[in-house]
């Protein structure tokens, strides 16, 4: 049997590894190695626990820290581990620190790198995330894109071997667990909600929380529209209130951050959702919730092609107006965008045939 080492780190990735590693499993022996970019129970324990995600062999506990510091820092841990492990195989997610120190660790030691949601951008290189996936994209040996738009993306920058149109590993995690979300999660009860009676919001992105202007067009509109927004605070939007000593207004439910089956139960039975997260644009489409993303632009071209999705920034009439617009989306087509849900599937054959 093929080792693979997988690296993960944040909350997304936990939940991408879910449908993933249960399928690797059954081929690989896979060894996960956890950064530790995430640490609190809420942001990373609960997933394992509710997802039935293998425990990883490794923590590196390496959260917090400056993008270099931590990178850094990463990168010597994770190719420490590789040298001890020698896998076949080294396999990343998406687009935070931990992908990219994954994936020089490996480079730096001749690994083969499989990169999972490959060939997104957002065109915009003040993104950490966009340095992140442009960097691995490169020096990875498969490439899984989520879309055409997302090979496109590949070919223009010359990368074409190696590329598998795979879809989105996050549709297949939506309907692994959604349905067990409706059975087991408790979230309405406890915060005394009713479906379709409140809107579900998510703040973290950098360029949004960093900034004392942004965030505070966020508040303002969040207050204007007046009616309840569930709001499952990130760790690092809580600090950058409390520096800035900004707070949302009554309408607006502030909760700790929830596992995977308790946000999903949210989704499902939000009337839309407002946010700036990457991978809640589309589980809001998923689950066929209008969304409206407080941000300048995005990498799901697609939801927004479609009209479910409208990227507003944080210009306080934007939100305002989207939120109105928001009410006539439901009618509009639904075509599938981002595959068939076997991704999993998919991802684990290529590994083993290529
Ligand atoms: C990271 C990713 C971002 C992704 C997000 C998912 C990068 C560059 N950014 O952003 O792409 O969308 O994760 O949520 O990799 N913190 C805690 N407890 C935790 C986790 C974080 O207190 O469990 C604090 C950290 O100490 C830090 C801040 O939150 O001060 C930000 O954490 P960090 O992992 O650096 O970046 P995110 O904003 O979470
Ligand atoms: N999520 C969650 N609990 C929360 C907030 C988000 O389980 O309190 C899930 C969300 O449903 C999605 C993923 O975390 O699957 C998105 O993570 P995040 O927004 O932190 O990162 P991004 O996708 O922007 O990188």
């Amino acid at each position: 049997m093929k080792k693979i080492c997988t690296i993960i780190g944040a909350r997304p990735q936990f939940i991408k590894a879910s449908p993933l590693s249960m399928e690797l499993k059954k081929h690989f022996n896979e060894i996960i190695i956890h950064t530790g970019q995430h640490y609190d129970y809420g942001m990373s324990d609960i997933f394992f626990e509710e997802l039935s995600i293998p425990k990883p062999q490794y923590n590196l506990q390496m959260g917090g820290g400056t993008h270099g510091a931590q990178t850094g820092a990463m990168l010597a841990g994770i190719e420490e581990i590789l040298l001890k492990e020698k896998p076949d195989i080294v396999l990343v997610y998406g687009d935070t620190n931990s992908t990219l120190a994954g994936a020089l660790a490996a480079a730096k030691l001749h690994i083969p790198i499989a990169h999972v949601e490959a060939g997104l951008r957002s065109f915009n290189r003040k993104m950490p995330e966009e340095v992140n996936r442009v960097l691995t994209d490169h020096i990875s040996s498969w490439l899984f894109p989520t879309s055409s738009t997302s090979i496109d993306n590949l070919k223009k920058e010359g990368v074409q071997q190696g590329v598998y149109d795979v879809g989105d590993i996050m549709y297949d995690a939506i309907l692994m667990h959604s349905q067990r979300a409706k059975g087991i999660s408790k979230i309405l009860e406890t915060h005394s909600l009713t479906a379709n009676n409140y809107y579900l919001a998510t703040v973290h992105r950098a360029e949004n929380t960093d900034s004392p202007e942004r965030l505070n067009n966020i508040i303002q509109a969040f207050g204007e529209i007046n009616t309840q927004i569930v709001l499952p605070l990130h760790p690092r939007t809580k600090k950058q209130l409390k520096a800035f000593n900004f707070s949302f207004p009554e309408n607006v439910i502030k909760i700790e951050p929830v596992g995977y089956l308790d946000m999903v139960q949210l989704m499902q039975n939000a009337v839309g959702v407002l946010t700036d997260s990457g991978g809640i644009q589309k589980e809001a489409y998923y689950l066929n919730k209008p969304c409206i993303t407080l941000r300048d632009e995005t990498e799901w071209v697609e939801t927004v092609e479609v009209g479910w999705n409208k990227i507003v920034g944080t210009s306080v009439e934007k939100i305002l107006k989207a939120f109105e617009d928001s009410k006539e989306v439901t009618t509009l087509d639904h075509p599938n965008l981002y595959g068939d849900g076997k991704t999993a599937e998919k991802i684990t054959n290529k590994l083993l045939n290529n």
